[in-house]
């Protein structure tokens, strides 16, 4: 397994579990399970997924020691300000069935609940993020869907740098400004939607990539992500393909493939702005 280290120096696994969409209850349960015996040892969750109970049953009983998985969640976008946030975060600790989790991220910079009071809103949510940090109720903190302008607007209050970003990451989908930025701050990059939420792996570069190293569509996608040095975080609830996407270590693009890749148009359709969500 690789792994990418925070600017606190945490670790985490290169490679985690997506597990949006993925309802709660057996489908949930079943397939964090299936993930922890293939291998995978990082899971994202989120209040907002409603699976986290599911996935904290899974990881209780996965016979795997807690400190061996890295385990992330995200505050609701209803949730935001400091008392809301602390009040949000104690729930979702219960659900996981868990003291702490490796990972705790603002989920949307801008969410309706918020619109009027967004930057305040942030501060005290990240506040609130700050004690749980300094109290090791977390391991780790940082953004999700956040462009510039908000993390210039969090700094103003921040005493931590936050530790990621996770943003819509994938061939076809570079978001280069926002990714230089990050990384000039120190920050890590999660890139969530790997795959395109599937609509990628039907791409004739990509499939014929593919045929090229002799991987499948998703491997490919991904393993670009990894060359990319960010933390990929595939879902699937099918066990071929939970075990087939761990497999990506094994082969490299060559450059003429990134580059291909790195020139893919978005056929995945745009990335939310997080300043018109209507959630
Ligand atoms: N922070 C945020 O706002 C945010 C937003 C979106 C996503 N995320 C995170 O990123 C994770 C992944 O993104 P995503 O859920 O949009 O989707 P994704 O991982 O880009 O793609 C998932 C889709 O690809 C299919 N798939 C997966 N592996 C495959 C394989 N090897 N071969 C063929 N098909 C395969 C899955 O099908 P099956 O499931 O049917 O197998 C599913 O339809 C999420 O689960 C979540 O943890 C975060």
């Amino acid at each position: 397994m690789n792994y990418i280290t925070f600017h606190n120096n945490v670790k985490i696994p290169q490679i985690g579990f997506g597990t949006w969409q993925i309802p709660d209850g057996e489908v949930a349960y079943d397939s964090v399970k299936f993930a922890l015996d293939a291998g995978y040892r990082h899971i994202d969750t989120a209040e907002a997924y409603g699976n986290e109970a599911s996935v904290g049953k899974a990881i209780a009983e996965s016979g795997i020691k807690r400190e061996d998985i890295f385990l992330t969640t995200k505050i609701h976008n209803k949730e935001h300000g400091y008392e809301k946030t602390v009040k949000a975060f104690k729930k979702s600790l219960e659900l996981l069935q868990t003291d702490y989790v490796d990972l705790l991220l603002i989920h949307w910079p801008n969410p309706l609940a918020s619109r009027d009071n967004w930057e305040a809103d942030n501060a005290g949510t990240w506040k609130a993020m700050e004690e749980f940090y300094e109290k090791g109720m977390v391991r780790s903190i940082g953004i999700s869907n956040f462009r510039e302008h908000h993390i210039e607007a969090l700094l103003k209050t921040a005493k931590i740098i936050p530790h990621v970003n996770q943003i819509r990451l994938y061939a076809g989908e570079q978001q280069e400004e926002l990714v230089t930025y990050c990384k000039a701050k120190g920050m890590a990059l999660e890139a969530y939607s790997p795959l395109g939420t599937g609509g990628l792996l039907s791409s004739e570069i990509v499939n014929t990539i593919a045929q090229e190293v002799g991987k499948s569509a998703a491997q490919v996608c991904l393993r670009y992500d990894v060359q990319k040095g960010y933390i990929i975080l595939p879902k699937s609830v099918t066990p071929s393909s939970i075990k087939q996407n761990l497999e990506i270590f094994d082969f490299e693009l060559s450059d003429a493939q990134m580059g291909k890749l790195d020139a893919m148009e978005n056929i995945c359709g745009p990335t939310k702005n997080p300043d018109e969500t209507t959630f």
